[in-house]
């Protein structure tokens, strides 16, 4: 049986994304009605993360807790990966150890590098090119709302950063139609463009991506590592803002999703992310729940 990563959305069939998404539905009511899975018993995953989060970690940790497994985490300054021990070399260290590594970092490269030598699965936890589990657990949102995702029309509002190139794939893989808005200079990737090219219309007027959209989603116009562009990102973003206007635009019950960390009164105003037509904490919850699915397709069928 050989090893199965999930660096990118591109590594699962369509079909294997719909399963993985219906099974986090299952997942999900199994948790609820008090129905324990021993999955990962016995068995434990490391989390290398080289950036913050607090939805990705909780959400593997108390996913792989609910599993039967344990999970340990490593930072850089707590590992030697901080101090310079090849990727590589770690990898190897640790498929003799554990049973799955989530990874989180800027460089894609140093995610795929754990994949290209690790023998256990690898899933990438966000990197400076893309976000993939939060793209399963949107899709698993919107299912869960509003049915299938197939041929509706999506919005992305504001930075073409990682979490937009998930949407793109996931465009792709689903076949929706993405409109990107997004200031020139802020265009998502270049080849991604290409490859995804028969679902995605990219515009720099966010009213006409959003107009009649069955969702619309955006993201922090400053993600990690762009901390010191804050300022001048604030002025090339501004016009991008989420606002009840902009919602008016798209249908009449048009969601909201947004990652999450948010920042009000930037790239969404208060009224909206916290107005009926929100699902951002939904989103934020089948973070686990898409994780367990995914993690549990990866242990065992792949
Ligand atoms: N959405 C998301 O990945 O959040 P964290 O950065 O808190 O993990
Ligand atoms: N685009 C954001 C997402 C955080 C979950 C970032 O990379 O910081």
């Amino acid at each position: 049986m050989s090893v199965r990563h999930f660096l990118s959305l591109m590594d699962l069939t369509t079909e294997e994304i719909r399963l993985i998404i219906a099974r986090a539905i299952e997942l999900k009511a199994e948790l609820r009605a008090g129905t324990l899975s021993t999955l990962m018993q016995n068995q434990s995953a490391v989390l290398v993360f080289e950036k913050s989060s607090t939805r990705t970690r909780v959400s593997f940790e108390a996913g792989i807790a609910q599993f039967g497994g344990s999970s340990i985490f490593l930072a850089p300054a707590d590992s030697h990966l901080g101090r310079g021990e090849p990727i590589a070399d770690t990898a190897r260290v640790l498929s003799r150890m554990a049973n799955l590594i989530v990874m989180r970092t800027g460089p894609h490269e140093r995610i795929e590098q754990m994949a290209q030598y690790a023998t256990i699965p690898v899933i990438n936890g966000l990197s400076d090119f893309n976000h993939p589990c939060q793209l399963l657990a949107d899709i698993q949102t919107f299912t869960e709302h509003r049915g299938a995702i197939q041929g509706r029309k999506v919005a992305w509002i504001g930075d073409g950063n990682n979490v937009c190139h998930s949407w793109m794939n996931a465009a792709r893989q689903l076949d929706f139609e993405l409109h990107i808005a997004a200031p020139k200079d802020y265009r998502p990737d270049q080849n991604l463009i290409k490859d995804c090219a028969n679902n995605i219309v990219l515009t720099e007027d966010p009213e006409a991506a959003a107009k009649d959209a069955a969702l619309v989603a955006t993201d922090t116009w400053s993600g990690m590592g762009h901390e010191k562009e804050k300022e001048a990102r604030a002025k090339k973003f501004a016009g991008y803002c989420v606002d009840e206007n902009l919602m008016r635009a798209a249908a009449k019950d048009a969601l909201f999703m947004h990652c999450l960390p948010a920042y009000r009164g930037s790239e969404v105003t208060a009224a909206v992310i916290d107005g009926a037509q929100s699902v951002i904490w939904d989103e934020a919850e089948n973070r686990l729940h898409a994780q367990k699915s995914l993690m549990e397709f990866l242990l065992t069928r792949a």
